[in-house]
């Protein structure tokens, strides 16, 4: 029999927790593999939030995360303490997912070790270095590091082959969203106390149709988060609707949302919901509002409109199908667009049909075969 393989995953996030932790799971369940888990801390309380749902214990935390860190010093202690993890652990595989400085400083310590990159979530590009900010760029460097490209679509795999990358590392496998997602719907289904902390805001809001809003992007500071904040007060004088606003931890949107919507009544602005509370969040929301990435993927498979605020998208898979629309950050062209989903029936039941553009939930049981073969 041979050894098994050593996989040491890392993650530092929450939407990096949440896209892995169906990984973790399968590869603690196999003995083909001694699976390792190192989180960098980039997220505290949010990445917390998921490992506690999830039931994971890394077995390396470099708690890196400081008050508004800036992504040079981000960056550098996170490619030093990674470093060292896997001068400890010696891994046959490094396991990242997605764009984030915790990923990039990963692949690259990885490079540095000549330890084979496995990249989940590969093949995403908008097109444009500075939107999204730094994450088009950190996915480049991943890309050009990579052993194993782990591509949720077509799509994703095309732009690969365009960039050149050998197509024979290059595997569609879906997004290990969906199979987090299935994963926390089936948990609900069982233990449904872990979703029902919104019963307040539920029956507070009964009979107003549910906004849900997201907001972090680095792109948007300095004039788009202003410019959403806007457009949200717009939106919120219709007595007819209530939004509900996990807002980012991080000081640069928290500063915005609180000075521009504080006081509103039919704003609720909430801390991070943890993942079952979201997924209840996008079960009772009319549609959602929403820059972030990892909420693209999961509207349409709930069949949520989603209206993005973003100038571009790398996963142009959600608008194809028509579960979401790019809108950009301009506040008048939301609120037009936000009311013509509110207005228009016939709109709203166009865009409300629930697509599964970004996965089957089985991405992980692919994944994990192609981690099987030696590198
Ligand atoms: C990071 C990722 C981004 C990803 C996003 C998901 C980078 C460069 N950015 O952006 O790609 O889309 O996470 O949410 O990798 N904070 C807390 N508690 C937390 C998390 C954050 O207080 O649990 C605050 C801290 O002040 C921290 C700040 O938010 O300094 C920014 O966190 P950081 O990870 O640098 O950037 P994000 O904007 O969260
Ligand atoms: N999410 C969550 N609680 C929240 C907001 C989002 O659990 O209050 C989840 C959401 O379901 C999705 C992920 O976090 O899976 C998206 O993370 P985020 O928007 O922070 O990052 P991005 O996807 O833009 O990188």
């Amino acid at each position: 029999m041979t050894d098994p393989l050593r996989i040491l995953t890392i993650f530092g996030t929450r939407p990096e927790a949440i896209k892995l932790f169906p990984l973790v799971h399968a590869l603690d369940a196999d003995s083909r593999f001694i699976s390792r888990v190192c989180v960098s801390g980039q997220h505290r309380d949010m990445l917390d939030q998921v490992l506690a749902i999830a039931g994971l214990a890394p077995d390396h935390d470099l708690d890196v995360m400081q008050p508004g860190q800036t992504l040079d010093m981000l960056t550098a202690n996170l490619l030093s303490g990674l470093g060292q993890v896997m001068d400890a652990e010696k891994p046959d595989w490094v396991v990242v997912q997605g764009d984030t400085a915790t990923a990039m400083a990963g692949a690259l310590a990885a490079y540095y070790r000549k330890i084979p990159v496995a990249h989940v979530e590969a093949g995403l590009r908008s097109g444009n270095i500075h939107h999204p900010w730094p994450e088009e760029v950190n996915r480049k460097i991943i890309g050009t590091i990579a052993r194993l490209h782990l591509a949720p679509t077509e799509t994703s795999a095309e732009a690969l082959r365009r960039e050149n990358v050998a197509p024979e590392t290059i595997h569609v496998t879906g997004n290990t969203v969906i199979d987090a997602l299935h994963w926390i719907t089936r948990r609900i289904g069982q233990e449904p106390a872990l979703a029902a902390g919104l019963a307040e805001l539920e029956a507070r809001f009964n009979g107003k149709r549910i906004i849900g809003v997201t907001s972090h992007r680095r792109e948007n500071f300095g004039g788009g988060l202003e410019a959403i904040a806007a457009a949200i007060r717009e939106i919120a004088r219709r007595d007819d609707v209530a939004l509900i606003f996990p807002v980012h931890p991080n000081p640069n949107v928290r500063a915005v949302m609180d000075g521009a919507l504080a006081g509103l009544p039919n704003v609720a602005m909430i801390e991070p919901l943890d993942y079952p509370h979201f997924a209840r969040l996008l079960d009772i929301c009319h549609l959602m509002l929403s820059d972030s990435g990892g909420v693209q993927e999961e509207a349409p498979a709930l069949g949520k409109p989603v209206l993005v605020m973003r100038e571009t998208t790398e996963r142009p898979e959600g608008v194809a199908a028509g579960t979401a629309r790019l809108v950009g950050t301009d506040s008048r062209r939301i609120v037009e667009e936000v009311t013509r989903l509110l207005d228009d029936e016939a709109a709203y039941a166009e865009m409300a049909r629930a697509h599964n553009p970004f996965g089957d939930g089985r991405s992980v049981g692919r994944i994990v075969e192609l981690l099987a073969i030696r590198p």
